[in-house]
């Protein structure tokens, strides 16, 4: 049986999202009232940080985190994991500040996750969907997704999206202080250390909108971070060669 799930903390980590912040933040406490936020801030620029502090001092549920330079999504999600396991959290959210991932769509998230141990939001599984992304940002997606598929054998249709919510022992049971990847291949590495863990990870369909304000993070040196991580972890592995996993749990 797993324990259920009392407190909830929803990390968004931020870089220049200035005009989003306090929206998001605003839909998930009408969405999931219970849930705390914790905005992780690589001292943006554009004073992203003010406002998360802002929102912070008018409502106890939202908690802040900020970092002094701009060192990748990973890196903000490490500190904010480790934030949590310090406040005993039962479920940690991973989602991101620009509205492409709807805090509407969060208590399906956490339903899923009473008989899971780690919930992906997919964008690729039916049901899912993008709305306004470019077919090229499609392709990189699905692409991205099978490389890992292949290389790593992770039987997973969205492996890179950053919506997803883990029960505590998940990330308890994972080595975080050693996790070195910086960019998007993140959401990769994780789901990849879940699963070979043992621990069930089940994918929920949800529909992902292309931010409307600020700008994607996403660049070249992002992708190229994961095509060689990727393969560099299957060729360790051995999985590239078809040993299969032993599934642990
Ligand atoms: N603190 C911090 N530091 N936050 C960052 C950094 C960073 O270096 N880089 C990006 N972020 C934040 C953004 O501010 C945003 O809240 C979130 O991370 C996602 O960044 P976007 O730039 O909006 O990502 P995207 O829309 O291009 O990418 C989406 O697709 C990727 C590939 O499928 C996201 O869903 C990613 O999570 C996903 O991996
Ligand atoms: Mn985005």
């Amino acid at each position: 049986m797993r324990a259920p799930i009392d407190r909830v903390l929803v990390i968004v980590p931020t870089y220049n999202e200035k005009e989003n912040l306090e929206v998001i933040a605003g839909r998930l406490v009408t969405s999931v009232p219970e849930a705390h936020l914790l905005v992780v801030d690589d001292s943006s620029p554009d004073g992203t940080g003010d406002i998360a502090d802002r929102l912070a001092a008018g409502d106890p549920r939202v908690h802040v985190l900020h970092r002094s330079e701009k060192n990748g999504l990973g890196g903000a999600y490490i500190a904010g994991f480790a934030w949590a396991r310090e406040h005993g959290y039962d479920v940690v959210v991973e989602m991101d500040a620009d509205g492409s991932h709807q805090p509407e769509q969060l208590p399906r998230l956490l339903a899923a996750l009473e008989h899971a141990d780690l919930v992906l939001g997919s964008r690729w599984v039916p049901g899912g969907s993008v709305v306004n992304w470019p077919k090229s940002r499609e392709i990189l997606s699905r692409g991205g997704s099978a490389y890992a598929r292949t290389l790593l054998r992770l039987p997973v249709q969205d492996a890179t999206g950053g919506y997803r919510a883990y029960r505590r022992e998940v990330l308890d049971s994972l080595p975080l202080s050693t996790v070195a990847s910086q960019g998007y291949c993140f959401q990769i590495d994780l789901a990849w250390q879940s699963w070979k863990a043992g621990w069930k990870v089940v994918e929920v369909p949800i529909t992902f909108v292309e931010r409307e304000r600020g700008e994607s993070k996403m660049n070249r040196s992002i992708v190229l971070e994961a095509v060689w991580r990727v393969a560099w972890w299957g060729i360790t592995s051995g999985r590239s060669r078809g040993v299969r996993p032993t599934p642990a749990r």
